[in-house]
């Protein structure tokens, strides 16, 4: 690998081999996100916790200092949004010149296997690729459901993971599943993974996020679920056990009602 691909790898993945990426992209197709209505706001408090921030050009110019030193994984995929025909017709949004610009770590865009639009988005990964081969800057793949949520199973998240992977991506993230050592296992390169909308419990969180690390994810890319949580510092804190600490779904709500308690 290129010394500025490893380079730009390890500024996100920790010595650890583990990573906890916070993603705010959201509104780059819903638009002011609850609890992301402005971005700053969410954002700052939770930054010292992060080893990465997934997010779109316009809110990283306009909501985070240029001072920051939290590695930036910008969302380069977009163009539909959830009032239009079909949230899978996505296009690459940005250059990589301007991601050189932004001085980011990754750069990261959704597929859409299975749908209207698989070919063309998955060529998008593969243009961007190509790009980011030349300048060394690594690709992250979403494996993308849009609004069907019912699509997360082992042997879809399987299928999209590895030709993701096949297509070149240096990382890909995808949702947790029932036997997501399938989807791990299936994938010869690191898998972060996604949350999803909010579950009801903190809980059900620490249980899937721990599952999936032992079954090989290196981390995650978990927004909703820790800003959309009533007291977001103390869930982020507590995912970091899990993932930098080996921290068990127990211990991580431990972590989790003591930061409550600090508010
Ligand atoms: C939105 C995304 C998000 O980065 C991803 O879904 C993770 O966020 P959440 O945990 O809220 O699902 O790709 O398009």
């Amino acid at each position: 690998m290129q010394w500025g691909m490893a380079n730009r790898l390890a500024q996100l993945i920790q010595s650890d081999g583990h990573v906890l990426i916070l993603p705010v992209d959201h509104g780059y197709f819903q638009g002011p996100t609850r609890r992301l209505e402005e971005p700053r706001k969410t954002i700052e408090p939770l930054l010292p916790y992060a080893d990465g921030l997934f997010i779109t050009r316009g809110v990283l110019r306009s909501c985070v200092d240029a001072n920051n030193s939290v590695p930036v994984v910008l969302r380069v995929s977009g163009g539909t949004s959830m009032v239009g025909k079909d949230l899978a017709n996505e296009g690459i949004t940005t250059s990589m010149e301007e991601a050189i610009r932004l001085n980011v770590s990754a750069v990261g865009l959704s597929v859409f296997v299975g749908t209207d639009y698989e070919k063309e988005s998955l060529l998008n990964l593969s243009k961007l690729v190509n790009e980011g081969e030349r300048y060394g800057i690594p690709v992250m793949a979403v494996t993308a459901v849009g609004k069907e949520l019912e699509k997360r199973d082992a042997r879809y998240l399987a299928l999209c993971c590895r030709i993701a992977a096949e297509l070149g991506a240096r990382v890909v993230k995808t949702y947790w599943c029932e036997d997501f050592e399938k989807v791990v296992t299936g994938c010869p390169v690191p898998v972060i993974m996604a949350g999803g909308p909010r579950v009801d419990t903190e809980r059900e969180v620490f249980d899937f996020v721990y599952d999936g690390m032992q079954k090989g994810a290196i981390g995650v890319n978990l927004g909703r679920n820790v800003w959309q949580n009533d007291f977001p510092v103390a869930m982020i804190r507590a995912l970091r056990a899990i993932i930098h600490e080996g921290a068990t779904p127990v211990e991580a709500e431990e972590v989790y009602k003591s930061g409550q308690k600090e508010g």
